[in-house]
């Protein structure tokens, strides 16, 4: 039997969610801006759907907008605020360098754009004070994840926004990992993120909160899609699907927490019995309910991902998007590890689809792997 524990990289899709996919792949294939009576089925479905995302965003249906995805989400969330900025001449954005590749890579490929990294301590986490005085001089925009892909750290998005809002500079969050694993209400921000396939939902479907009466600008131009905001026919079944999947996960968030926050700490306390374990990240509230980002002394993360494979347990080593590039972990790096240290991370993720007895069984199959490993080393 396999144990499937990357939830973080994707979720299982919703067999529901699935189900209110197909009609929309067959009969219902029509385009949602057509006037005749298929076209409207076609418009209300999405309309539907987008009332179901903001209810989990905690927003207003019409200031969802739907995307491709994060990765576009993010790109569209930088560089239309960049492009609208209302300072003018001010291209200062505050980051931090723990961001997914999807907001460092924009904001590297922006190159009349000052990068300002906020630090994060050894957990992760981001000082509010210090943005509050980084915020002294002008800024175009701050960037901060609310939660992050590797190693789970929650960052204190209230705190954060009530000094961008005391600055007047607005504030971007990448809520993609954070969204349906803890509650949020996405209106204390100015733009962000999520994307459907980490909560259940389909692949390239995600959308962008886009607070009424920012200033931001549309970057991709064509039909009057999405209000103007992202032109392209809707893709009306991954939209229903992310819609499924976004409503479930508000029906079950208080629920799904409980039973992640179990799963999790029963994994690190069977992992704990190796004495060399170092687990990444933060305890208690501060971190994602379904995260345990851990290394083994003398392991590397990829060797055992790769033996953990072969037993039937997929996890994950660094982030998905850099997963075969062998590149140690930015985020770790960040948190004050060596490049070296830093490739010996391995993320455990579990979700919804979990079952009770993952834990003891990725624990057993982890230390076993573990030992085998260095015994390999000992003799060679
Ligand atoms: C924090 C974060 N942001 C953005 C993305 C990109 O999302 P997508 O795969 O929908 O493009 C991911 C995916 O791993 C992520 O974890």
């Amino acid at each position: 039997m396999t144990v499937y524990c990357d939830h973080n990289a994707a979720a299982p899709l919703h067999a529901e969610a699935l189900a209110a996919m197909l009609p929309w792949l067959s009969d219902g294939f029509a385009n949602p801006s057509s006037i005749h009576a298929a076209g409207a089925r076609a418009r209300s479905a999405v309309e539907a759907a987008r009332a179901d995302v903001a209810a989990l965003l905690g927003c207003k249906p019409a200031e969802v907008v739907f995307t491709s995805g994060g990765t576009e989400s993010n790109d569209a969330a930088l560089r239309g605020a960049l492009r609208a900025d209302p300072r003018g001449a001010v291209r200062r954005v505050v980051t931090t360098a723990i961001e997914h590749a999807s907001v460092l890579a924009t904001l590297g490929d922006l190159d009349d754009v000052e990068i300002d990294l906020l630090a994060t301590d050894d957990q992760g986490r981001v000082d509010p004070e210090e943005l509050q005085s980084k915020l002294d001089e002008p800024a175009a925009l701050v960037s901060v994840g609310w939660a992050n892909n590797e190693i789970g750290t929650i960052q204190p998005m209230e705190e954060i926004a009530e000094h961008c809002r005391a600055a007047g500079v607005r504030l971007h969050t990448d809520a993609v990992q954070a969204v349906g694993k803890i509650a949020i209400d996405v209106t204390a921000t100015d733009l962000a993120t999520v994307s459907a396939h980490k909560i259940g939902g389909p692949k390239g479907i995600g959308a962008l909160y886009v607070r009424r009466g920012v200033t931001w600008e549309p970057t991709i131009r064509g039909g009057s899609q999405e209000r103007s905001r992202r032109a392209g026919t809707e893709n009306v079944a991954a939209i229903v699907g992310f819609a499924c999947a976004a409503r479930l996960s508000r029906e079950q968030l208080g629920a799904t927490h409980r039973r992640l926050c179990r799963l999790r700490d029963e994994l690190w306390q069977r992992l704990h019995s190796d004495t060399s374990v170092v687990r990444h990240g933060p305890l208690g509230d501060d971190v994602l309910p379904n995260t345990l980002n851990v290394r083994f002394a003398g392991v590397r993360g990829e060797a055992l991902v790769a033996a953990l494979d072969l037993d039937g347990i997929a996890v994950s080593s660094g982030s998905a998007c850099a997963a075969g590039a062998a590149e140690p972990s930015h985020v770790l790096i960040a948190l004050g590890l060596d490049a070296d240290t830093a490739r010996d991370g391995v993320r455990f993720s579990f979700g919804a689809a979990s079952s009770d007895d993952d834990p003891a069984r990725i624990a057993m199959a982890t230390l076993a792997t573990v030992a085998r490993i260095r015994a390999v080393r000992a003799v060679a």
